[in-house]
């Protein structure tokens, strides 16, 4: 039997300074990550100049502890992988930099990886590949966007937010109902103890057959209902309409977060969760059925969220289609998927130059 053939992925797009050692695309030898969630939590979000600079910091350690992990030499590495888009440019810099270096140093080919690309490989990693076509939701901090993938390497992008991606919106709402930083993991819990019929709001963009995303009407909702509602009655079912968009318009005209009860909050919460589960499983039943696609994935941040994956798991069951899910690991930012999916474009001698760029944004 040959060797297997091992890359060295990196990952620096957004707060997390990862690197990961997999073989064959699949096995995961290594998998380090260092978050920088603490050092970003006092401002309710990421700042993209402390993040590069905590990047520069980590990266050199990080790649070390990773080759460590992993059992192997450098020599042993056959390629190295590395995020270079979309993602906050001074991060990203960080990473396409160390993989350029760890590459010459090596003599080995290095690999761009597009982060959102990765996040739809995530849940083949230790597992058995995907079967294509697939649908592809994913959504995250940064991204939430549908895609119809061919293959591992080949994605056709089907839709996307329009404004604020789900994972944004998480964090924004949990900021307004002060449950803490990062949101996601805070609103689930919170929505555990709540009944998620309590608060009527609205879902975006189902109308039609548009495969587009929308949540910043659903964020807004949130605020007006916690600054806006006079009158506000435990236990009645509540409206987000016309009244109380005007008395939310005067800030803290109804209260404001410090009123609510805790039980107010978890209702919140878990309708708020709702309905975000709502519109991205309405959308990807929407995209199975558009491309006949004969599996369905999920990965990012958010596809750690349980009612998430419980809903998905209900649609999958309903059209009989195998859905994959990344492990819990895999589904935030990581560098395994980028080494996983780097694996593939190697195969498909999709290789870079030393002159590869940094990119924010998608260029197409
Ligand atoms: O994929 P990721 O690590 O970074 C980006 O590429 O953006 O995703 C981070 C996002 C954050 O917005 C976080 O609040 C969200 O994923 N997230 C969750 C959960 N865990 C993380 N959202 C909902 N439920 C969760 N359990
Ligand atoms: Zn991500």
């Amino acid at each position: 039997m040959s060797n297997p053939t091992l890359i060295l992925g990196i990952e620096t797009s957004c707060d997390e300074t990862a690197c990961a050692v997999v073989a064959d695309g699949q096995d995961v030898r290594a998998n380090v990550v260092a978050s920088q969630v603490d050092l970003h939590a006092a401002y309710g979000g990421v700042v993209p100049e402390l993040a590069s600079r905590a990047h520069i910091e980590a990266i050199n350690n990080v790649v070390t502890r990773a080759l460590a992990e992993a059992g192997a030499s450098a020599d042993e590495i056959a390629a190295v992988a590395v995020t270079n888009e979309p993602g906050l440019i001074g991060s990203l810099l960080v990473g396409v930099m160390a993989a350029k270096t760890a590459a010459w140093v090596l003599d080995v080919p290095l690999i761009a990886v597009n982060h959102v690309c990765a996040h739809a490989y995530a849940a083949s990693l230790d597992d058995d590949p995907i079967a294509y076509p697939a649908a592809a939701l994913i959504c995250s901090g940064g991204h939430t966007a549908l895609y119809r993938c061919l293959s591992p390497t080949r994605l056709e992008l089907l839709g996307s937010t329009i404004d604020d991606a789900a994972g944004e919106a998480f964090d924004k709402v949990a900021g307004i109902l002060r449950l803490g930083y990062p949101g996601g993991p805070a609103i689930e819990r919170a929505a555990r103890q709540g009944d998620s019929a309590v608060v009527k709001l609205p879902r975006s963009l189902l109308r039609g057959q548009s495969l587009d995303f929308s949540f910043s009407g659903l964020k807004t909702a949130v605020l007006y209902h916690v600054n806006g509602l006079p009158g506000r009655r435990k236990g009645k079912r509540r409206r987000v309409g016309a009244q109380a968009q005007r008395a939310a318009s005067q800030p803290n005209a109804g209260g404001g977060i410090e009123q609510f009860t805790e039980q107010e909050v978890a209702d919140l919460a878990a309708s708020f969760q709702a309905a975000v589960v709502d519109v991205l499983v309405t959308k990807l039943r929407r995209a199975a059925k558009l491309t006949g696609a004969r599996t369905l994935v999920l990965g990012g941040g958010v596809s750690a969220n349980t009612a998430l994956r419980a809903a998905a798991g209900a649609l999958a069951e309903k059209l009989g289609s195998p859905l994959r899910l990344p492990a819990m690991t895999f589904t935030v930012d990581n560098a395994a998927m980028v080494a996983g999916l780097g694996y593939h474009h190697l195969l498909a001698g999709e290789t870079a130059g030393y002159d590869l760029q940094a990119c924010a944004t998608v260029r197409r």
